[in-house]
């Protein structure tokens, strides 16, 4: 079931436009979701962020937070399984095309839900690989906005060399994978790269951040060049769906000891533990 312009109908009859502006110009935004046991995680921050991007965009947010909580809870219950990622999209609408924004056009707004799917335990044991390019997107990726051709070639960058992600470097300095945030470690303090319109502020970005500072995680915000990227003891990976992973291969060589290490096995049991303890909180 998914939900469609005030309606929920099945995926199957789901119908629009040739000439919606999300399919003629990638005129949107998104927002991915991670649901557990059927709750929502970080609410509040994915409409705060969705809400930035369609400022960003300059369109009208359709809905006030109450109403998307409805809309998404909706889905979720329309849906099967506990966990699952929610994906919701705002485009600007149905109009002849034409390159300057239509006037009076209502939005087409889609959410639906897909499984969330838990990464192996043997990838959070042996880490996964990554690879490096030029980061050759816009200058406003803090704009979660569905236009993601660049994000798609250089993902699949990575998928053809078998590797997971694919580790952006503008100007010689690290800004975040294809579809992830990236943090390294140095000498035991996590290193982790600065928000700017380069990247996009993560919400598990934060969350990582915020278990560093309750656990007490020597942490430093500062920019990370190619040659600190290249020299880490450990890189961490985090996002919505694949929540924190380690990198322990990067372009071929070995990341310190070639094996997860102990800040991503930190990170990792704080933030497990922390998903739980939210759960438990607001399923009360
Ligand atoms: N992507 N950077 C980029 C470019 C991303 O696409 C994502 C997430 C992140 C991590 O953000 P968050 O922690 O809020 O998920 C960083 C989602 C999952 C996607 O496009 O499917």
């Amino acid at each position: 079931m998914i939900y469609l312009n005030g309606s929920f109908i099945p995926i199957e009859d789901a119908r629009i436009s040739v000439l919606d502006r999300g399919f003629i110009f990638g005129d949107g935004v998104y927002e991915v979701i991670p649901v557990y046991s059927h709750i929502p995680f970080r609410l509040a921050e994915h409409l705060r962020r969705l809400q930035k991007s369609l400022d960003g965009i300059q369109l009208k947010n359709p809905h006030t937070d109450i109403e998307w909580e409805k809309l998404i809870t909706q889905i979720i219950v329309n849906n099967e399984g506990e966990d699952q990622s929610i994906y919701l999209h705002i485009t600007r609408g149905v109009a002849p095309r034409n390159h300057a924004f239509p006037k009076e056009v209502a939005p087409t707004i889609f959410i639906m839900s897909s499984p969330l799917i838990a990464a192996p335990k043997e990838l959070i044991v042996t880490g996964v690989s990554a690879i490096t390019a030029n980061d050759n997107r816009w200058s406003r990726c803090d704009i979660k906005a569905i236009s993601l051709l660049p994000n798609v070639l250089l993902r699949q960058m990575a998928s053809d060399s078998d590797a997971t992600e694919t580790l952006l470097l503008r100007d010689g300095f690290l800004s975040e994978g294809s579809a992830s945030s990236i943090f390294i470690v140095k000498n035991k303090i996590l290193l982790v790269p600065p928000k700017s319109n380069f990247m996009l502020p993560g919400i598990t970005y934060d969350v990582v951040l915020e278990l560093a500072v309750k656990y007490q995680m020597p942490y430093k915000i500062r920019e990370i060049s190619e040659n600190d990227l290249r020299s880490s003891d450990e890189i961490l990976l985090a996002s919505s769906t694949k929540e924190i992973m380690s990198i322990t291969l990067l372009d071929g060589k070995k990341v310190g000891s070639g094996k997860p290490g102990e800040v991503f096995a930190q990170l990792y049991q704080h933030y497990q533990n922390f998903k739980i303890s939210i759960m438990r909180r607001e399923s009360v």
